[in-house]
């Protein structure tokens, strides 16, 4: 089996060592925080509306950060399964928000404790996304609302392949993102967070936000994302791809659209 297809961790055990290694740096840069800030103003009216806010698969903490300063936002919470990352996550957010490790598939809430669930690249990681996100709509209470991102974050990726040409790009692939998963690979329905949240009983809605970013931006992604899962006697030429494609041509500032899925609970 081709190393993309095995090696993204979808189960529990082993997601706490991937992200792990991530930990500390996860979320930072100009990519990431580019694309947070569109996040945060696409979904300003439901920040403005929330009381009791859970962020499912918090990471590092980066979208906690802004959930404590929001006005109305009487408590946060954050659930991840990796230590470090709530580590990080409490030197980030500080003492404001409560933060607990947790499988988000068994998530230790009564029902309808929360007005917004928040999960921002998560679901991709879960096995079942049915099960997960009828977890998070459990925890939703009436007229709440569950917002989901992370449906499509190959698109950086993919535009690498089309500038590199396939042959160049599986090599890139098997050396720089061997732990990303392999969208061809993926057999699950494209839509398939917006049929979970209409299962378990949301209003679904889509929303875009839009954010730029520039080659400079890319090539420190994928220094933050990628080359920490890089094995260390791989790194010289990983370095080198980064070199070539930089030199490919990806000058001009590039427009990507973070896909929000919304869903709204019947109040
Ligand atoms: C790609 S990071 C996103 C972090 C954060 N939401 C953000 O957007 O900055 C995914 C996070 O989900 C966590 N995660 C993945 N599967 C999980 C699970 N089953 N239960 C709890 N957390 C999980 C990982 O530990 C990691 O911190």
């Amino acid at each position: 089996m081709a190393p993309d297809e095995t090696s993204r961790p979808r189960t529990a055990s082993n997601v706490a060592e991937y992200f792990g290694r991530l930990a500390g740096t996860y979320g930072d840069g100009a990519y990431y925080g580019n694309r947070r800030k569109a996040v945060i103003e696409a979904i300003a009216p439901e920040i403005a509306d929330a009381r009791e806010m859970l962020d499912v698969g918090c990471g590092n903490g980066a979208y906690l950060t802004k959930f404590v300063e929001a006005a109305g936002i009487r408590t946060v919470t954050g659930v991840d399964l990796t230590f470090e990352m709530l580590i990080s996550a409490r030197g980030r957010a500080g003492a404001k928000c409560r933060l607990i490790r947790a499988d988000v598939a068994r998530l230790p809430f009564k029902d309808a404790a929360f007005d917004f669930v928040f999960a921002s690249h998560v679901l991709q990681f879960v096995a079942d996304v049915e099960r997960v996100v009828a977890e998070f709509v459990r925890c939703l209470r009436a007229g709440g609302v569950l917002i989901a991102t992370g449906q499509r974050d190959d698109s950086v990726r993919q535009m690498l392949s089309v500038i590199a040409g396939p042959e160049r790009w599986r090599e890139y692939r098997e050396v720089i993102f061997r732990r990303a998963a392999r969208r061809e690979a993926d057999a699950r329905p494209k839509d398939r967070y917006q049929q979970a949240f209409a299962k378990a009983g949301l209003r679904v809605e889509e929303r875009a936000a839009p954010f730029t970013v520039t080659w400079a931006d890319i090539d420190e992604w994928i220094r933050i994302r990628w080359m920490p899962l890089v094995p260390a006697d791989e790194r010289e030429r990983a370095e080198s791809m980064i070199g070539e494609l930089a030199k490919m041509g990806v000058a001009q500032v590039l427009t990507q659209h973070e896909p929000l899925i919304i869903g709204r609970r019947a109040g």
